[in-house]
């Protein structure tokens, strides 16, 4: 089963999460209490812009609203909104930084 390592921006202490059937990074991160921010929730605003330390290839596919708004904000080639991703059913480590400098 995968499961998720939340890292805060600053040096903070990790969260862990399992999702073992996958789903919603969104709903995963509000259900771990996950230090990783939100805001709009719908791929607008950046907030909940994300590092894959590792295991990017447990995540789906960025949609294409997903993909816009990172070709527009730039970053690591790694990086996700954690309001969009989908994680992928099955075993793995997931390790997620958030990129929110606020
Ligand atoms: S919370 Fe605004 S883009 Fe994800």
């Amino acid at each position: 089963m995968p499961k998720i390592e939340f890292l805060a921006s600053a040096a903070g202490s990790a969260k862990q999460a399992e999702a073992p059937d996958g789903g919603v990074l969104l709903e995963i991160c509000d259900d771990a209490l996950a230090p990783i921010p939100f805001s709009c929730r719908s791929a607008s605003c950046a907030t909940c812009h994300v590092e894959v330390l590792e295991g990017s290839e447990l995540l789906e596919p960025a949609e294409e609203s997903e993909q816009d708004l990172l070709d527009v904000i730039g970053g690591p080639p790694n990086s996700r909104l954690a309001c969009q991703a989908i994680v992928k059913p099955g075993p793995g480590l997931i390790r997620l930084r958030s990129l929110d400098a606020g």
